[in-house]
């Protein structure tokens, strides 16, 4: 049994597929320990409530320094016993605490096809607005495993996304959300739970 922590800051869209993942049975030998936000407000611990999942905030604004909180995040991780840590829209910085501490097992969602419009500064609606203003014609989302840059760890499953004519950034972002987010992080977390995905010389290797 995977036992994962799904870590999220937002509306909880990509936890609410991996919750429904686990009920359709699309996602097996999973289980969600708990939920960590860093905002009391995010509606996804909300969605968490609702699964009767444990959920937990821990805010930066709640410590007395960036390094406390690191911390007192990895020791929220550690208390929840897990296999794998999951950022659904997690928009702290991850310390390196916490990835020293889980060596390619921290995944995050993000979505735009890596090395398109990625790292700093490239998250939300900012992705969309930014592949409307190049042009692009395909965009997508990416999973990947976390380490210490940003955007930058081995890619584990990607799918891409036809940009439409007349699109706007919200238009574009719930597109790639339907068709690319909600069916891609659940099918990872599936392929690790049955050991179908391994990390060799920083590239990601999936079995089918
Ligand atoms: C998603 O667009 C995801 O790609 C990005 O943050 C957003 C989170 O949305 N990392 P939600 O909280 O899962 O609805």
């Amino acid at each position: 049994m995977l036992r994962i922590a799904v870590l999220v800051s937002g509306g909880g869209t990509n936890l609410q597929a991996i919750i429904d993942g686990i009920a359709a049975e699309t996602i097996t030998d999973t289980e969600i320990a708990g939920v960590i936000s860093n905002n009391k407000n995010a509606y996804a611990l909300t969605r968490a409530k609702e699964a009767g999942i444990p959920g937990v905030v821990v805010s930066p604004k709640d410590y007395k320094d960036r390094e406390t909180f690191n911390q007192a995040l990895l020791d929220a991780v550690d208390s929840m016993h897990v296999d794998l840590i999951v950022l659904a829209g997690f928009l702290v910085v991850i310390p390196e605490i916490m990835i020293d501490a889980y060596p390619n097992k921290i995944i995050n969602i993000h979505p735009s096809l890596i090395p398109a419009f990625c790292g700093t500064g490239f998250y939300g609606l900012k992705v969309h607005e930014a592949a409307l203003a190049r042009g692009v014609k395909v965009v997508g989302a990416t999973v990947h495993f976390v380490d210490k840059g940003t955007d930058t760890g081995p890619i584990i499953m990607q799918k891409p996304v036809e940009v439409k004519n007349g699109d706007t950034p919200a238009i574009l972002q719930k597109r790639v959300m339907e068709q690319a987010e909600w069916m891609i992080l659940p099918a990872v977390i599936d392929k690790i739970a049955h050991g179908k995905v391994t990390v060799i010389n920083k590239t990601a290797v999936v079995e089918d």
